[in-house]
C-alpha cells in the first residue's frame, strides 16, 4: 500500500563533528552496519519496494553503498568474507533507489519537499536515519503502515521524553482516540523551556499523505530559519487529521554521541549476546 520511503539525508550533522565533516551522518555504522541500512532494512519489512534519498553535496558514499562494488566483491568472491554481504545484496535486490540532491540545506520540510520528484503523488513513508529503531516484533514502519489502513492520514511517531529534554524536539498535543494514538490538535517546534504542550515527542518517522507538499509550499521558515515540516503538518492537522502514534519498540538518537554509543552497546550485545 506505501510503497514508497523517503529518507532526508542532506543535513550537516553538526552534532557529530569532525566525524560529520566529510562522512555522511547516515554512514555512521552501529557495529557494522552504517545507519541508513537499518532504516531501509525497516522500510523493507514494512512493505516499501522504493528508496527516495535527498542528498547533498559530499555524500556520494550513501549511493555507492546501495550498488555493486565489483571490485571488492570480485575479490572476496568463494571465501567465507562473502556472506558478510548477504544482507546489503538482498536490500539492493529488494527495493529500487533513486537521489535527488538538496542544494541549500533549508530544513526537514523544505528536505522532504526536495523529495517530490521521487515520491509523486502518493502517500509515502519519512525516515530520519540518524533515529535508529528497534523492536523485537514488527518495526515501526510496519506499526504505523497496519495505522495508516485504517486511518488514511498523515501519522507521526512520537516518544515520551522528559520535560528537560522538550526543548529539543517537535512536541504535539492532541486528544486520546485510542490506545497510543492521538488526534493531534497542536504541535510545537522546539518549544521553550516550560512551554511544551506535553511530553510526546516527535521522533524520526512520519507517513505522510502527498498533499503535505502543497503545504510544505506555503510554509514560511519558522525555528531557525528553516523550512519545518511541523508547520506544515500543523496546518494539515487544522484542516483535515494528523495522528501521533505512540510507537512499541526503542529508539536510540544517533545524531547525538549519547545515543550513538547507546545504540551501539545495545546493538552489539543483541549480535554478540554479551
Ligand atoms: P537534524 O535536525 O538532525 O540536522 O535533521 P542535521 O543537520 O542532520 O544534524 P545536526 O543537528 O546539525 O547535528 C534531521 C534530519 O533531516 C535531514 C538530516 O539529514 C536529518 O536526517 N535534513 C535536515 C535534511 O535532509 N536537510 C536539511 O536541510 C535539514
Amino acid at each position: 500500500m506505501i510503497k514508497k520511503c523517503l529518507f532526508p539525508a542532506a543535513g550537516y550533522g553538526t552534532r557529530f563533528l569532525p566525524a560529520t565533516k566529510s562522512m555522511p551522518k547516515e554512514m555512521m555504522p552501529v557495529v557494522n552496519k552504517p545507519l541508513i541500512e537499518y532504516g531501509v532494512e525497516e522500510a523493507i519489512q514494512a512493505g516499501m519496494d522504493s528508496m527516495c534519498i535527498v542528498t547533498g553535496r559530499g555524500k556520494h558514499t550513501l549511493m555507492d553503498h546501495f550498488d555493486k562494488n565489483y571490485e571488492l566483491e570480485h575479490q572476496i568472491s568463494g571465501t567465507d568474507k562473502e556472506a558478510l554481504l548477504t544482507d546489503i545484496r538482498r536490500l539492493i535486490d529488494s527495493a529500487s533507489y533513486t537521489y535527488i540532491r538538496q542544494r541549500e540545506m533549508k530544513g526537514l520540510g523544505h528536505a522532504i519537499l526536495t523529495g517530490r520528484e521521487l515520491v509523486g503523488d502518493e502517500p509515502f513513508a519519512v525516515v530520519l536515519a540518524d533515529d535508529l529503531c528497534v523492536n523485537e516484533g514488527d518495526g515501526v514502519l510496519a506499526q504505523m503502515v497496519e495505522l495508516y489502513k485504517q486511518f488514511r492520514c498523515s501519522i507521526v511517531a512520537v516518544q515520551e521524553v522528559p520535560e528537560s529534554e522538550t526543548h529539543k524536539y517537535g512536541v504535539i498535543s492532541g486528544q486520546m482516540i485510542k490506545d497510543d494514538i492521538y488526534r493531534i490538535d497542536n504541535m510545537v517546534e522546539k518549544p521553550e523551556k516550560g512551554t511544551a504542550p506535553s511530553n510526546l515527542a516527535i521522533i524520526g518517522r512520519y507517513i505522510l499523505t502527498a498533499d503535505i507538499f502543497e503545504l510544505i509550499e506555503k510554509t514560511e521558515p519558522g525555528k531557525g530559519g528553516e523550512i519545518q515540516i511541523t508547520d506544515a503538518l500543523l496546518k494539515q492537522a487544522h484542516s483535515g487529521c494528523v495522528l501521533a502514534y505512540k510507537f512499541k519498540g526503542m529508539r536510540f538518537d544517533c545524531g547525538s554521541v549519547e545515543g550513538y554509543i547507546e545504540a551501539t552497546n545495545y546493538c552489539f550485545g543483541k549480535i554478540y549476546q554479551v
